[in-house]
């Protein structure tokens, strides 16, 4: 019987981090945008005074010793802030490789995080979903989750370096 531990993520899980970053975005048919190197994710979670994230990882403790991937899933998140209630949690990814669904570990890791928001004193947790991935909005339904873009109407924009130097070479200010 495999076990698995839920645990908080060190600098030496970056690697296979990075490799599961891409797994998800290869799921997401978004793999093109992922830049994200080793050594960054390293810097900004562990080498930093104040880390600019928080990662659980899901460990295979079976494959310690064996050929097997070691880190099974991970769920990374940030904090932000809320201007009507506060610091609030972000889940920017949360994956369990294609092979290990389906015993329990998303559910597992999922509610680590929700712990982990509580015991931070969170207002909130926010995440993001493809429109297309109903298993994973089905998943976060259950949990009991509201669809903003469907309640109230936001929707999500993002500026890119070439906006934000475009607006900087105008500002005459
Ligand atoms: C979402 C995800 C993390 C869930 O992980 P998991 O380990 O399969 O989760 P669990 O085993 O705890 O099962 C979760 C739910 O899926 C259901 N489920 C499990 N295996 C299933 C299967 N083969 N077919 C259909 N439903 C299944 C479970 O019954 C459970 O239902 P519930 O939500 O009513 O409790 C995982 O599917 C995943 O990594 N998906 C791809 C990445 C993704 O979409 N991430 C979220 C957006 S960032």
């Amino acid at each position: 019987m495999a076990a698995f531990r839920v645990r908080a993520a060190e600098a030496g899980d970056c690697e296979e981090i990075v490799r599961m970053i891409r797994e998800l975005a290869e799921y997401e048919k978004l793999s093109d945008q992922v830049k994200i190197t080793v050594e960054v994710l390293r810097r900004d979670g562990f080498e930093e005074s104040s880390p600019l994230y928080k990662c659980l990882v899901v460990e295979n403790e079976e494959e310690k010793q064996a050929a097997g991937p070691r880190l099974v899933g991970y769920a990374l998140s940030f904090f932000t802030y809320s201007t009507w209630e506060g610091r609030s949690l972000y889940l920017e990814d949360l994956y369990i490789m294609p092979e290990y669904r389906g015993r329990g570990l998303g559910s597992r890791m999922f509610a680590a995080v929700a712990e982990f928001c509580l015991a931070l004193g969170c207002a909130r947790l926010q995440l993001s979903v493809l429109d297309w991935n109903q298993s994973a909005i089905s998943f976060y339904r259950s949990r009991g989750a509201r669809d903003l873009s469907q309640e109230e109407g936001w929707r999500l924009f993002r500026f890119l370096p070439e906006d934000l130097r475009r607006m900087k070479a105008n500002n005459t200010g």
